[in-house]
């Protein structure tokens, strides 16, 4: 995939957190743009982003909103303004579009370099919060995957940086890291369209292969146009107001 990688996740159909996140990522030569999935749900342009993860060849996994647009998951697995936002999001895609999802893989290993998931190794709908949720992960990446220290994760729409050393499981939201031999990593970009780490921007990451590290950046976005957008296809207004809180 290259050597400089941009790392974007939960775009959820926000187009003008996804233009400026994409203009941010033209500035800094990068060789391939990776999406851990949820290119839809929430927002209000799911077919324009999707259209733009084909045209930038961005490769993308499948998130558990995709997949209940393509009906592989149960509404009932959603709370309610999700479930509403859902179909209403299916009643806004083109066939193409969502054939263009229903094959997207929901896990991806790179080589013996890195692992990508939408929540978690163990299960790609499973939220990881907290250092004991990745407790189970990093077990889990030790046993089937020993050659492999990093794997990226979204879903939660929060920044982190879990690492494990010598049994041990700390967490943290560090701008930059250079990775360490004797660690283990699972990584959360944050959020491109529905952030929920009290900052109002849209999050990504650039990860240098060849120099093992990570740098974490927030891209400004119109929130006043992409809320108004929410606000006028009829979805509901909570999902335009956390635009503003980033939550
Ligand atoms: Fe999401």
């Amino acid at each position: 995939m290259g050597t400089r990688l941009a790392i974007i996740s939960d775009i959820h159909a926000n187009l003008e957190a996804f233009e400026e996140v994409l203009n941010h990522i033209s500035n800094q030569s990068i060789d391939k743009i990776i999406c851990l999935g949820d290119i839809v749900g929430y927002n209000a342009d799911p077919s324009a982003c999707i259209a733009l993860c084909r045209e930038r060849n961005i490769f993308c996994l499948s998130g558990n909103h995709d997949c209940a647009v393509c009906d592989k998951i149960s509404l009932s697995d959603f709370n309610r303004t999700a479930a509403i936002a859902i179909q209403w999001t299916k009643h806004h895609l083109s066939k193409e579009d969502i054939l263009f999802l229903s094959q997207l893989p929901r896990f991806h290993q790179e080589g013996e370099r890195f692992l990508l998931m939408h929540g978690s190794l163990i299960d790609p709908d499973r939220y990881l919060f907290f250092q004991r949720d990745a407790v189970e992960d990093f077990h889990e990446m030790t046993h089937m995957y020993p050659r492999i220290a990093i794997g990226f994760f979204g879903h939660t729409h929060q920044r982190r940086v879990f690492t494990y050393r010598s049994g041990d499981v700390t967490s943290g939201v560090p701008e930059t890291l250079t990775f360490e031999s004797d660690c283990l990593y699972l990584i959360n970009p944050g959020s491109v369209g529905q952030p929920r780490d009290s900052i109002p921007m849209a999050s990504y990451l650039i990860y240098d292969v060849d120099k093992q590290s990570i740098r974490f950046y927030h891209v400004k976005y119109d929130i006043q146009k992409a809320s108004e957008k929410v606000i006028k296809a009829g979805l509901p207004k909570a999902l335009a107001e956390r635009l503003y809180w980033g939550w």
